[in-house]
Formats: C-alpha cells, structure tokens, sequence
C-alpha cells in the first residue's frame, strides 16, 4: 500500500529511552500520527550480538509497517549503528537513525578533548569506529560505556542510590581529561542529564542528537511529500511489551499519551 502523509511516523527503541526522541519529534512536528514501540522485554540491546539487534530490529520494523507508517524512526543508537543499514536494504520506506552527535562536538571543542558515553554496542560497531576513526587524528575521544545505567531506567531508577554510585563512577573517567564536551550516545540518557551535569558541572557541555533527528525526520518527510498537512493534533500510541508504567511515568507531562502493553 502506498504510505500517504496522514500514516503515521512510526518510532522504536530497545525500551523507553527512544520517548527522548519521540519527545523532539512531537514538539517539531505536533500534527503528525505516532506510534512509539518500547522492545523493554528485550532490552538492553547494548550487550546483544550485531545478528540479534538485525532480527530485534527487523521485527519492531515489521510491526510498524503491518501499522501503515509512512516513515521508521530508530529512535536507538545501538540499533542504528548495528542494523540500519540492513534495515534500509530490506524495506522501501525512509529510515531515519541516530548516531552519537560526535561530529558537532568535533567541530566546536577548543580543548580537542571530547567524552562520549555509549553503549558497548555502539562504540564497537563498524559505523561508530569509522565516524571516529574519521576525527580521531584532530582530537581526542574519550569513550566509556554506560554500563547498567539503561538497565536501571528501565526499571524505573532514574533517580536512585545505585544510579548516583554508577554515573560517579562512568563520569570520572571523564575528569582525568580535559574534555569540553560529553556527548551521549544513547536515547536513555537524555533523562540522565540533570544528574551528569552536577557531577561534571556547568563548564563541561552535554549533546545529544535529539533535534537533529527530529529535524532530519521534517526533511524526509518534506522531500518525499510525506509532511502531514492536517492542521489538528496528530495522535500518539505508545506500545510496550514489559511493565508499561515505567514508559507512562516518563510520558507524566504529555497528558494524553497513554501506554498500552502488546505482546511483540
Ligand atoms: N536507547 C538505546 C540506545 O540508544 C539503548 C540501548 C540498549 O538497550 O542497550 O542505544
């Protein structure tokens, strides 16, 4: 069936963090219909095989397609780093990914040092060394993987003594260099940066790739007449496959998201 530009925009993440994104989309763009799934049952994807994220990420793919979307966000960096290319091979419909905004920070540091905090499965994969290995002769990239810090969000331990014991100890990685900018590169850990920047403080800046994606999504949907002309609100469903109330506690401003559970 041909996409028309009242389908939705469909999004998924490995769990709740991709509402980061969703959040960006919806403010850029508050006409469009969404559909937002949360493979929490699967999470975290960080630590899966390249193979597993493929067929995790075909699967949530398959779901928003049966759901007419016009247009698939990753809204993951691990998925987009280990599977999008494979993902745009197989479907004829615009994807769009999100990867660690470490290009922008490049360009603006003056101390030539940056930090980026990730998942194992971004910072090994293929799409992620060849963009660094692209900068890596001009500055100094300090990486460290978050480990944990997605398993304890979806739990619901934003806020939590064993999440303050494990960003102290990713963050003070960070402090032995002389970094200007930390760049997050997981979906998750926009909902972490009230807690990063007391630990790193107000000098250092912290990016994510949230606007950017939400901007390129406006000039995708643009480019193949998809942009949503209907003056009205879109609506928005979010779908989750574990405790649902974790992905409702983090949507507590939007007031008419509601979650449902689905077994996907
Ligand atoms: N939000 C995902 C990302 O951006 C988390 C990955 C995971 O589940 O480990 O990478």
């Amino acid at each position: 069936m041909k996409s028309t530009y009242n389908n939705p925009i469909g999004i998924f993440d490995s769990g709740v963090g991709g509402t980061s994104i969703w959040k960006e989309i919806h403010q850029l763009l508050p006409n469009e219909n969404t559909i937002y799934l949360a493979d929490s049952k699967y999470a975290p994807y960080g630590l899966k095989s390249k193979d597993e994220i493929i067929n995790l990420s075909i699967k949530n793919t398959e779901y928003l397609l049966n759901k007419n979307c016009k247009l698939i966000v990753v809204a993951c960096n691990t998925a987009t780093t280990n599977a999008i290319s494979h993902l745009r091979e197989k479907y004829n419909v615009p994807f769009i990914g999100i990867e660690p905004a470490i290009k922008p920070a490049s360009l603006n540091t003056t101390t030539n040092n940056i930090g980026i905090l990730a998942t194992r499965g971004t910072l090994n994969s293929l799409l992620f060394a060849t963009t660094s290995n692209q900068l890596s002769d001009k500055i100094n990239i300090i990486e460290q993987v978050g480990e944990g810090l997605v398993e304890l969000i979806e739990k619901g331990q934003l806020y939590s003594p064993n999440m303050t014991i494990l960003l102290n100890k990713h963050i003070a990685v960070f402090l032995k260099f002389n970094i200007d900018y930390l760049v997050l590169g997981c979906t998750h850990y926009p909902y972490l940066i009230p807690q990063i920047q007391k630990i790193i403080g107000s000098e250092i800046r912290i990016i994510d790739s949230g606007y950017a994606v939400a901007k390129q999504t406006k000039r995708v949907l643009e480019k193949n007449n998809l942009l949503n002309l209907n003056g009205a609100d879109g609506y928005n469903k979010f779908y989750s496959n574990a405790d649902k109330k974790i992905l409702d506690d983090l949507l507590y401003q939007h007031k008419k998201a509601s979650v449902d559970f689905l077994d996907f």
